[in-house]
């Protein structure tokens, strides 16, 4: 047998076709969870209290019985992708068993990312995605604009379902990562008087530091079909706006998911706007942004990098959908520099984001 060039034994030809095969088929993994997490799976297994066997799980199912064994399929590629565990019973029996991350897919419970992985696995998320090549072959700006004609943000206005679940599956993020930042970051906000949350969805934010700092004005300016209807309390209110035309002042902006939806022009004119809603570095002015600090191309061969796998995937899906893109610490550097802040400070506290302190 004559191997292809670059292929030096057959063992070499078998592992290649395998990695082609599993990479193939990775929508599989992602199908998978949204289907365990639509069938409330991990709510099932924790409402059991314990190791849950095959029959014990699928009689509690919602499904057509004879599609048994189909469960049993599904949950190996869960197993696989440590969503679940199986722990033995007795001697004979195994039983299903939530681990760490399962446990964030618990329904009505904190921390839940149950809405994160139902959108994202939404065709709307997902059909862009069908369409890259052809999409590199024209001049529009993402696969999303290609395909629906106009931007996620605009379709977002016009889409109430959309408009919806990605602001719920926003807000479930920033419940987890609010948690975080007010437990390990409450120096950030302290001696701020006023703090301005640029497209701060729903204000799950902006609510969770207002309530932590009774004394800071915090207000959210959103697009208006993200914040009609949306009622403040005594220190948060929210404000219709574009921070592309203006951000109202304060002593801080804070930022949260917003810039790696934007190219380079646009962010440097939201930061420009940011720098003009603030006070000078004296007076206590900054920005408190978090996002995503990728590593260098020569950090990738990293072997411990956790989240490497994470950022890329962010980065292709930022281009997909909304024209923005991942970025390394120069990256970001070169930004601030641009809109004309002097200096910043990054911390690594939140897991594969970043908070990033920005001074003028
Ligand atoms: C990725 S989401 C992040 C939401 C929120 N910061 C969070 O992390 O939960 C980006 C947000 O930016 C808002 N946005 C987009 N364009 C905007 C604009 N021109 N002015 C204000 N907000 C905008 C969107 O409506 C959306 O809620």
């Amino acid at each position: 047998m004559e191997l292809p060039n670059g292929i030096e034994s057959t063992q070499e030809l078998l592992d290649a076709q395998a990695h082609i095969m599993s990479h193939t088929m990775h929508f599989i993994n992602s199908m998978s969870l949204k289907c365990a997490v639509q069938l409330r799976i991990p709510d099932i297994i924790h409402k059991h209290q314990k190791p849950m066997t095959l029959s014990e799980l699928t009689d509690a199912l919602p499904i057509n019985k004879s599609k048994s064994d189909c469960v049993e399929r599904v949950m190996r590629v869960l197993i696989n992708s440590r969503f679940f565990t199986k722990i033995k019973i007795s001697e004979d029996k195994e039983g299903y068993w939530l681990t760490p991350s399962s446990h964030l897919l618990l329904t009505d419970k904190p921390f839940s990312m149950t809405s994160l992985v139902i959108a994202y696995g939404d065709p709307i998320f997902t059909d862009p995605f069908h369409h890259i090549s052809e999409w590199f072959e024209t001049k529009d700006p993402t696969p999303f604009v290609m395909i629906h004609g106009r931007t996620f943000w605009e379709q977002a206005g016009e889409d109430l379902r959309l408009n919806r679940f990605f602001n719920e599956s926003m807000a479930s993020d920033t419940w987890l990562v609010s948690s975080v930042i007010l437990k390990d970051c409450r120096h950030v906000f302290v001696g701020l008087k006023s703090m301005v949350d640029v497209g701060g969805g729903t204000g799950t934010m902006a609510k969770a530091i207002a309530d932590a700092f009774p004394g800071l004005k915090c207000s959210v300016l959103e697009l208006p079909h993200v914040v009609a209807g949306l009622v403040g309390t005594q220190n948060l209110t929210f404000i219709a706006g574009d921070m592309f035309d203006s951000i109202p002042p304060a002593d801080a902006v804070f930022m949260k998911w917003i810039l790696h939806d934007w190219p380079d022009e646009e962010c440097v004119k939201i930061l420009k706007n940011c720098k003009e809603a603030i006070p000078c570095k004296d007076n206590g002015g900054k920005l408190i942004i978090i996002d995503i600090v990728m590593d260098k191309p020569r950090d990738h061969e990293k072997e411990n990098n956790a989240f490497m796998e994470t950022h890329i995937l962010y980065d292709v899906l930022m281009m997909g959908l909304t024209s923005g893109r991942e970025r390394t610490e120069e990256d970001w550097a070169k930004l601030f520099h641009e809109a004309g802040f002097t200096s910043y400070k990054i911390t690594n506290v939140l897991g594969f984001r970043s908070l990033i302190e920005v001074f003028p």
